[in-house]
């Protein structure tokens, strides 16, 4: 694929090691999907959200940012590649009735724990039924304590692999889920 990245956002002229281990994961080693669109949170240039277009030609992806670079970005190198699936857009710009049988995301670490916990909880809790999550995050920046912190607020969350320091985390869903636990 070609994709076109810019200095004011992630990840500029090279794929990210995260995003690349989770995409090795997913042309490899992806569990069956309910019936859904997919979602890419924090799309940046695209990397996650193309791919999951391309391995899914049959879904709609979301791919949601809130650097509106980002968004252009994206939006370009899904045209640029031809694939007509990917819907980019700003998080508030995604109906909210759209409910998602997969996420995937090397989310936003850097803007702190509070808001990375409220993107999570905001994106996770929308997970379909048989649904599932994939989060890639170094050690170093905090996979175990997030991994803790989505078991305590009622998800299920199972380390899938351990590589260069980077877990892959696997998120599933309780009934009861959404409504425990701190921020
Ligand atoms: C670690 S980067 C990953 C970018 C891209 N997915 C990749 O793998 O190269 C995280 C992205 O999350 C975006 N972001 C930050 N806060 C966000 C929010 N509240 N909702 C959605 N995206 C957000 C950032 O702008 C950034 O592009």
């Amino acid at each position: 694929m070609t994709v076109t990245t810019d200095s004011g956002t992630f990840s500029y002229g090279h794929l990210d090691k995260g995003t690349k281990l989770l995409l090795d994961q997913l042309l490899t080693a992806t569990p069956p999907l309910p019936d859904g669109p997919l979602l890419d949170v924090g799309c940046g240039a695209g990397p996650i959200a193309l791919s999951l277009a391309a391995r899914f030609p049959d879904r709609v992806v979301y791919a949601v940012d809130v650097n509106e670079r980002a968004v252009e970005l994206c939006r370009l190198n899904a045209a640029t590649n031809g694939l007509d699936n990917v819907v980019v857009a700003l998080p508030e710009q995604v109906p909210s009735d759209v409910s998602f049988a997969g996420i995937w995301s090397n989310p936003p670490i850097r803007g702190g724990k509070d808001l990375l916990h409220s993107i999570l909880r905001t994106w996770l809790t929308r997970l379909a039924p048989e649904g599932y999550g994939r989060l890639i995050v170094h050690k170093n920046l905090g996979s175990d304590s997030l991994q803790k912190w989505l078991v305590s607020v009622g998800f299920e969350c199972e380390r899938v692999s351990s590589r260069s320091g980077f877990r892959l985390l696997h998120v599933t869903a309780h009934t009861d889920a959404h409504t425990s636990g701190d921020s």
